[in-house]
């Protein structure tokens, strides 16, 4: 369901609240990281891949394996054409491979339902395999240009601060998007660059741990600091470690295979990780993701 309102239906800004989102736009045009999917005339097709490599991964790791991935994939239909296990390859060490067997359905889904083109609708683009809330209204919005309501952490955490009062957001839940409607500017081309300004906003001045609040271009209209900067409440949260989980173990049965010319014995994958039960969790669950496959003498292999 897609919550952009047409114009005449859109309740009045809150007093107060529209302006807090045009400084922020005003901020952003001399403060925006200069990325490459946020070119102008970027198409949705590239905006998709890239949104997808951004959902877990850093920028500086994502851009130049984006520019390779649009280069061999330009359109939805290359995509759809290459075999899983070519594209499981070309994402290399972004992680979360999984990301890359779904982004290729959705380029079958695309080519299929939609001719090739990526849809603009929000409900349609929600339908596609791997392609959350997030990511629908990221590429309805940076890839077509419309007035949507873009939620991540970042702007979930911005939003708690700002408009709460609260040092950490609280999980997602739908009255985001209406908080975000709230702030944006009326305009609906400045409206389209605040969803992009205030997720900038969060990924380097109102972050996590320091917000480097000196910096920010409103500061004397956040919630959070009108109320003397109050500490998080409840527990504090629990990081999860890298070390030992099950997705390290993945990633280093996955780099044998990476390594290797031809199938794996067994044998060889024993060696990366000396917990067994740990170990053939992780198996099991690359075989079942589709990441590894057995050959019939029970040697593992990538997808082909
Ligand atoms: N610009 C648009 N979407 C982005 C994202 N997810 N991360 C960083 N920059 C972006």
């Amino acid at each position: 369901m897609s919550t952009a309102l047409h114009p005449a239906l859109r309740p009045a800004p809150e007093p107060g609240l529209a302006p807090v989102g045009e400084a922020i736009v005003d901020w952003y045009a001399g403060a925006a990281r200069d990325l490459p999917w946020r070119e102008p005339g970027t198409d949705p097709w590239a905006v998709l891949v890239s949104e997808v490599m951004l959902q877990q991964t850093p920028v500086a790791r994502v851009e130049p394996r984006w520019r390779e991935w649009m280069a061999q994939w330009p359109s939805p239909a290359a995509l759809a054409a290459a075999s899983p296990g070519d594209v499981i390859r070309a994402w290399g060490k972004l992680g979360y491979p999984r990301r890359a067997l779904r982004l290729r359905e959705a380029a079958v889904a695309i080519t299929e339902r939609h001719g090739g083109a990526v849809p603009a609708d929000v409900g349609a683009l929600e339908a596609l395999p791997g392609i959350g809330t997030y990511t629908a209204r990221a590429v309805a919005c940076f890839g077509h240009g419309l007035r949507q309501p873009v939620v991540d952490t970042n702007v979930r955490r911005v939003v708690a601060r700002l408009v709460h009062g609260r040092l950490e957001a609280a999980p997602a839940r739908a009255s985001d998007l209406a908080d975000i409607d709230a702030l944006a500017p009326e305009d609906d081309d400045r409206a389209v660059r605040f969803s992009v300004a205030i997720m900038e906003l969060g990924a380097l001045v109102c972050v996590a741990r320091t917000p480097r609040c000196g910096v920010c271009p409103v500061r004397d209209r956040c919630a959070w600091r009108l109320a003397g900067s109050p500490a998080a409440g409840g527990p504090p949260r629990r990081v999860q470690k890298f070390a030992g989980t099950d997705r390290q173990v993945r990633g280093r049965l996955l780099d044998v295979l990476r390594a290797a010319t031809g199938p794996v014995d067994p044998a060889e994958l024993d060696q990366v990780w000396a917990d067994a039960v740990q170990r053939s969790r992780c198996l099991a669950s690359l075989l079942a993701d589709g990441l590894l496959e057995q050959t019939a003498d029970g040697r593992f292999t990538r997808p082909g």
